[in-house]
């Protein structure tokens, strides 16, 4: 494996499962020092101890508690280079717009787009103080595509996390930090096969709509990831980093 990596120092949220876990290995098999920070205590230890990382338990949603999470991986490994701002929900209950109910809304909302928020609120200023950075956050297909299946306060999350990353990173790029949305397709991950993989005809009705014909394995999200977090993209930021197998470009996909 390639070392585009060494001696930079990444914090993963959501590291303990599915794009998050396949991205603490990838950057750590690139040479960083990842913190694994998940609200999961059991994965996330885990995952950190796969990596020979450090595992920070905390509630993306909490503000205190992201700012701790930022200042002990300071503290730690003494800078931050990469943030990859990954934690995200898709519960069942957020669906279409006439059965969600605000609490759903106003949930996945937090977890998804406030989280987003706080990680960059807390991370710019180290990366400030080091002169340099690459935040990730991850966002989705559907902030660029409308789903009949719908998701309504997840897409509308998704939405966010894409606009304020494109106005973060044209904000900062003069100050060497650039800050990039990941769009996934559908990845092949506990949270997608919770939602639909277990149930063949929901999960058909997707990929006819998928020129690749396959989701994603989350090793394919992690290798965009690294691209974003290395120099090898260091003239790209403020963009929409679309990761789709080609559903964001298709009209008619192959038989
Ligand atoms: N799986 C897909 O098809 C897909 C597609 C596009 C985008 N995404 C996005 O990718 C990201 C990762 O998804 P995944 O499929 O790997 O999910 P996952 O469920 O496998 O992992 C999510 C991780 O986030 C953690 N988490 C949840 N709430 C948290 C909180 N409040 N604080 C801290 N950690 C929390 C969970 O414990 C878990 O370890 C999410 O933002 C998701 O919306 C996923």
């Amino acid at each position: 494996m390639v070392q585009r990596l060494e001696g930079r120092v990444a914090v993963v949220t959501g590291g303990g499962s599915g794009i998050g876990l396949a991205t603490a290995r990838r950057f750590a098999s690139e040479g960083a020092k990842v913190v694994v920070a998940d609200l999961d205590p059991a994965s996330g230890k885990a995952a950190a101890d796969e990596v020979g990382g450090l595992f920070v338990q905390v509630d993306v949603t909490d503000e205190e508690q992201v700012k701790a999470l930022f200042q002990t991986t300071v503290d730690t490994y003494g800078k931050l280079d990469i943030a990859f701002n990954n934690a995200g929900i898709s519960p069942p209950d957020d669906d279409s717009i006439l059965t969600t109910g605000l609490e759903a809304w106003e949930r996945v909302q937090k977890v998804n787009l406030t989280s987003v928020y706080l990680c960059c609120k807390y991370a710019i200023p180290h990366m400030q103080a080091g002169g340099k950075g690459s935040i990730i956050n991850t966002a989705s297909f559907v902030a660029t595509m409308g789903a009949a299946t719908s998701q309504i306060s997840y897409t509308a999350s998704k939405g966010g996390v894409l606009a304020m990353s494109r106005e973060l990173g044209v904000q900062f790029a003069r100050e060497g930090i650039r800050v990039n949305a990941l769009s996934p397709g559908p990845v092949n991950t506990p949270l997608l096969r919770e939602l639909f993989a277990k149930d063949p005809e929901r999960a058909a009705r997707r990929l006819v709509h998928v020129p690749l014909g396959r989701f994603a394995e989350p090793e394919e999200i992690a290798a965009a990831v690294a691209f974003l977090a290395s120099d090898d993209s260091s003239f790209m930021t403020a963009s929409n980093f679309l990761v789709d197998g080609g559903i964001a470009g298709a009209y008619v996909t192959p038989l």
